[in-house]
This record gives structure tokens, sequence and C-alpha cells, in this order.
């Protein structure tokens, strides 16, 4: 390792019901409030994925689970010991913002699924998000029973063994259940000490070609700054694998639309990385693992408003094909997850269909529909490789709803 030891080397995804306390649980781990946009603060949930850095640590001479904190102080006055530095991904809650949530997955190693003890069980995201776990095939799974500060013992109980009763037979079946409360901190040391267990940092190849998923990009220049102070463009996201240095060449994909002669094209952008930066530090090298911010030599116009999420960047000539359609294999869910009632009606030709892949969100036409596998032409193209996973929604009412997982021929 480099200088990239307070780098984060996981990504967890924080889902569950709006309003259950995910953004709060973020900020008691890590001390950072993921909510930053205007209007994310006005409406009160979060909008766009948010991501913020946790460095968890031990007190030594302390039993498990009393020596977990987030503190570099221990209550005896001695200094606490770095652990490991994870990301977390806070995805929305609200019901309109699924497709945040898929894209957020692609990222995620593992997943605290965040259930208020407030509310009977399963409330809408509850049952989705854990489906949308499941499907995307996310294993590593802690389950924080929020909110025990509201409740009191009978009921928490009650809550607890109705949590238990829901995740019986899914992916989160053997998931630890930790009551705590996001709000007063408590219980966070056992919390950690699950995360700790049931969220390992996986193994990754940092030997091979660089491949970064992009979830979000920015313009961080102030409004009014002078053309020869302006910085770069910044992309936001997690290497999967290999690495990045300050001057490396960088190629993103799909890329832009360029209009030309009134024939619309799109074509990869190629630049070059300026800086890093992860676990709010700079690195002149950064590895695979958690969030990682990117500083490029893009005109800021190109990353503003997340322009860019959904792109994959990486050595130029090493991404996979920029496809305007594909063919995938289908494998539909026997209901539509938190809809109130419906069984998947199979796919058919022409119908509109939501598609994520990877961190990217498209609409695709369906062109051709067979026996579990169709064709799609997207309005948006994506990068992917054969074999990738696909979240597949459907509009059922007024919105759209996870209906199956596809893999890309
Ligand atoms: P979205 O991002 O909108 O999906 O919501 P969220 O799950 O991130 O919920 P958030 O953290 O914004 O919390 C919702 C409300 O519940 C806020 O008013 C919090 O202060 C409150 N809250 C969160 N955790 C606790 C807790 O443990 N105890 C109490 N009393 N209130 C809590």
């Amino acid at each position: 390792m480099t200088d990239t030891t307070q780098q984060p080397e996981v990504n967890i995804g924080l889902v569950g019901h709006v309003d259950h306390g995910k953004t709060t649980l973020v900020q008691a781990l890590s001390g950072s409030w993921t909510d930053q946009h205007s209007e994310e603060m006005k409406r009160g949930i979060s909008i766009r994925l948010g991501y913020a850095d946790a460095t968890f640590r031990e007190c030594p001479g302390v039993d498990a689970p009393d020596c977990y904190t987030v503190e570099e102080e221990c209550p005896d006055g001695s200094k606490s010991e770095v652990l490991r530095t994870v990301s977390f991904v806070d995805a929305p809650g609200h019901e309109t913002l699924m497709a945040t949530m898929l894209s957020g997955a692609a990222l995620m190693d593992g997943a605290v699924l965040v259930v208020s003890a407030t509310e009977n069980v399963p409330q809408a995201q509850t049952e989705e998000h854990l489906m949308a776990l499941d499907i995307i095939g996310i294993e590593n799974i802690v389950i924080a029973q929020n909110k025990i500060d509201l409740v009191d013992r009978d009921r928490a109980v009650e809550n607890y063994g109705q949590i238990q009763e829901f995740v019986e037979g899914t992916v989160a079946e053997d998931a630890p259940i930790v009551p705590i409360s996001a709000q007063q901190e408590i219980n966070m040391d056992l919390l950690i000490d699950a995360i700790e267990r049931e969220i390992p940092t996986p193994e990754r190849d940092a030997s091979v070609d660089p491949r970064m998923f992009v979830a979000r990009s920015f313009d961080i220049n102030r409004p009014g700054t002078t053309w020869d102070g302006l910085t770069g463009g910044v992309v936001g996201g997690s290497l999967v694998e290999g690495e990045l240095e300050v001057d490396d060449d960088l190629e993103l994909r799909p890329g832009r639309e360029v209009e030309e002669g009134g024939q619309s094209e799109w074509r990869p952008i190629e630049t070059t990385v300026r800086s890093l930066q992860a676990g709010g530090t700079q690195l002149e090298r950064a590895g695979p693992g958690g969030l990682l911010g990117v500083g490029t030599g893009l005109d800021p116009s190109l990353t503003k408003g997340d322009a860019l999420a959904g792109q994959v960047a990486g050595a130029p000539g090493t991404l996979p094909p920029t496809r305007e359609s594909f063919v995938m294999s289908v494998d539909l869910l026997d209901r539509v997850v938190g809809a109130e009632e419906g069984n998947v009606e199979d796919i058919s030709t022409g119908e509109p269909l939501m598609l994520t892949v990877g961190t990217a969100t498209t609409v695709g036409a369906v062109t051709s529909a067979r026996d579990g596998e169709c064709e799609v032409n997207l309005k948006r193209p994506v990068c992917a490789e054969s074999g990738a996973k696909i979240a597949i929604n459907r509009r059922v009412g007024a919105r759209w709803r996870l209906i199956g997982i596809g893999t890309l021929q």
C-alpha cells in the first residue's frame, strides 16, 4: 500500500424506507451529513446518493463489543486504533427514487437495512430495497432496528419479531438484527461489531486496468469564478478494480452526445486525472475500494449536476463497448415488489422498461421479446460488458417498479 491507508476500502449501502433514519445513522457513524443539496434539506429526504466515510476504531484492551467506536479517544483517555475506513452510500428511501437506489446498489459490497421500530414491518421501501439487494446479489447484510428510544420494551420486542418473520426466506435471513437509536447514538458499538463481522472488505485486484463506476459528478467552482481560476470537473464513484494515479489518462464512456450534420452520436470523453480524493485526503494514487473523487481536466460544465453519473471510467481503450441496444436474458420476479397487488406478466414487444446497468439508469423500448430473453433499444446508451446484471423496472400505475433481473448477452 502507498498513501492509500486511509482510503475507504469497502462500500456499505444504507437502505430502507423513507424517514427510518438512514441519514441520521450515517451522521452518527461518520460525523458528516449526507443530505448536502439545498433541495434535499428542504424536502428532508436523500435525493441523490449521498456518501460519507467513517473510520471504525477499537479501544485497546477492551472486550468486544464495548471496544468499538468511531471516536479517536477512548473513554479511559487512551487513543483508539483504526480498524478500517468504510464508505457509506446513503440510498434514498422515497418511493419515486428507486432508480437512484438501484444505481447505488451497483457500488455496494454490503448493506445496512434500516428499519424503524415505530412502524409495522415491512413498509413499502423496506420490502422493495431488500428485494433489490436480493436480486442484485448483495448478501452481506446487517439490519439496524432503529428508533428504539421512541418505543417501549414490548413494542421493540414485537417489532423485532416482525423483522425476523419478514426476512425469513430472503437474502437477509441470517443477517443480525441490531436494536439501535441513531439519533441518541445507542448501541453504535454493537452495530460496528456486526458490520465488521458481516461485511468484510472484498478481495480486489489492483493489478488490472482501472475500472470506475461513476455515481456523481460535480462542478466544484463557486459561481462567478473567472476562467483562469476554474478547477476542472470532478467525478465521484468507486474503482471496482485497478489503480488510478494523478496524471493518468482517463476515458469515460458512453461519453457525450455530439451532433454533426444532423446526425447525433455518442463519443467517449478523454481527459487526465488531475487529483484524487478519498477519505477526506488527497492521494497520489488510489486503489480499488470505497468512494473516490477524481478531479479531471474536463470543462466543469460537462460534469455539473451529476451529468456524468452512470458513466464508466478507465484507461483509454480498455473500457467495455458503448451499447445503444442489447439482448438480455431475463429472470422475472413472481410478483411486483412494493405494489399492492399484481403478478409479473411477461415482457412484451413495444413496452418501455427502465433499466439500471452499473450506476447508469436508462429507458429502453423492447424491440423483441422471446421466452426468457428480450432485445431493447436504449434512449441513452450504456457502457457495459456482457454478463453485466441489469435491474429491470416496468411502469405500474404512476411509477416504475422492479420486476426482475437481466443479464447482458
Ligand atoms: P430518507 O433519506 O428521506 O429516506 O430518510 P432517512 O431514512 O435518511 O431518515 P432520516 O435520517 O432523515 O430520519 C428521519 C427522521 O427520523 C429525522 O427527523 C430524524 O431526526 C429521526 N430519527 C432518525 N433516527 C432516529 C432515532 O434513532 N430516534 C429518534 N427519536 N429519531 C430518529
